[in-house]
């Protein structure tokens, strides 16, 4: 039987989704906005610095949600966790503890916090279960990133087990989908391939070079997919708080993506794979059986959800990027390829 204390959707629910501009929040926001049964709250980045403990626990103590989905934080592709291996502890660490204790101090007894494929050692067998994590090292380049959701992971069971709260981390594979970034620097290898195709259309090039073999196999989740698992989630009083996996079931070879890619953005051109990259571990698969059982399986397939974030993209980032690319070429003459 349901405990009365712990809410669920079914019965009304006030949610705030911290991070509701980026890729997974604003999915979120779109799926919370269109239930009856939900009273949604957002705050962007210049009203709470979820950084600042203190405009955290003003904010939660304010509003006084009864649940919080945490789809703050800082994250991006592998250049940038190279790049920034600080940031991306620091600021997740300390975004997970503000608004796991500030929701705590505030009475909230159920809250989704956001985990990732990267938490699972590099050498996991596949399919990945959460009794895998912390079993092996874990890829080094975002091993940062991965401690601070793996705590993230454990400041919610440690909360549950001390004072009684359902805090869940959902363990998504890697998202897509309308409001990704697409920044050269930042981003993952779908958008990055979206835009690079995109690019190499525009410019007439007759051939892309991408990283690695193309053979690594990796799995991918549209957002709307993963806020409707959140919602499966929200709307049932089954789980204990243990992690939940959440991805399609099924993986792709990076060269499968590309090709489908390429059949997206109408790149006619040739696809040449510079090995002397590495690939990263040959495949990453999460066993999602447990999300399935209780009622959610992803609608989006594969190319319909490229379809509808390339015309995302195309609407949204596409005279940015041409701006970009005049500057790039103004200040790098010689880059130009004309
Ligand atoms: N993307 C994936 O493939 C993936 C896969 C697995 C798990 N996840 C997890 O899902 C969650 C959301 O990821 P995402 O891809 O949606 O990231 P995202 O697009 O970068 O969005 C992150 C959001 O967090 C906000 N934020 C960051 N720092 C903040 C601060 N100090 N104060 C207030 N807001 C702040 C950002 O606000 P601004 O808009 O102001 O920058 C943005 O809205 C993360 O926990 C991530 O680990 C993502």
């Amino acid at each position: 039987m349901r405990k009365a204390s712990i809410p669920i959707l079914n019965d009304g629910l006030k949610i705030y989704v911290a991070g509701h501009a980026g890729l997974v929040g604003s999915a979120l926001a779109r799926r919370f906005s269109g239930l009856k049964e939900v009273h949604l709250v957002t705050a962007a980045r210049t009203e709470v610095d979820l950084t600042d403990p203190a405009q955290v626990e003003r904010f939660l103590n304010r509003e006084r949600p009864d649940a919080v989905i945490l789809a703050a934080g800082k994250v991006g592709g592998i250049r940038a966790n190279a790049s920034a291996p600080a940031q991306f502890i620091r600021e997740n660490l300390v975004i997970e503890a503000n608004l796991i204790h500030g929701s705590w101090n505030a009475g909230v007894k159920r809250l989704l916090n956001f985990g990732s494929g990267c938490m699972y050692p590099k050498a996991c067998p596949q399919p990945m279960k959460p009794e895998h994590l912390m079993t092996g090292p874990m890829e080094p380049t975002s091993e940062p990133y991965s401690i601070a959701k793996l705590a993230g992971m454990v400041l919610c069971s440690s909360y549950n087990r001390q004072y009684g709260t359902r805090y869940t981390t959902l363990i998504p594979c890697t998202v897509y989908g309308p409001g990704d970034s697409f920044d050269p620097q930042d981003s993952h290898v779908l958008p990055a391939l979206l835009r690079k195709f995109h690019e190499a259309k525009e410019s007439g090039a007759c051939e892309v070079t991408l990283w690695g073999s193309g053979q690594a196999r990796r799995e991918f989740l549209y957002a709307d997919d993963l806020a409707e698992a959140c919602e499966r989630v929200l709307r049932s009083d089954e789980p204990s708080g243990d992690p939940i996996n959440i991805g399609r079931g099924e993986s792709i070879s990076i060269q499968g993506l590309a090709q489908k890619v390429g059949q997206v953005v109408g790149f006619r051109g040739e696809v040449r794979w510079d090995g002397s990259y590495p690939d990263g571990a040959p495949e990453k698969r999460l066993d999602s059986d447990p999300i399935r059982r209780m009622g959610w399986s992803p609608r989006t397939d594969l190319l319909s959800g490229l379809e509808q974030t390339y015309r995302w993209y195309l609407q949204n980032c596409n005279s940015a990027v041409r701006a970009e690319l005049v500057e790039a070429r103004r200040s790098h003459p010689s880059t130009d390829s004309g």
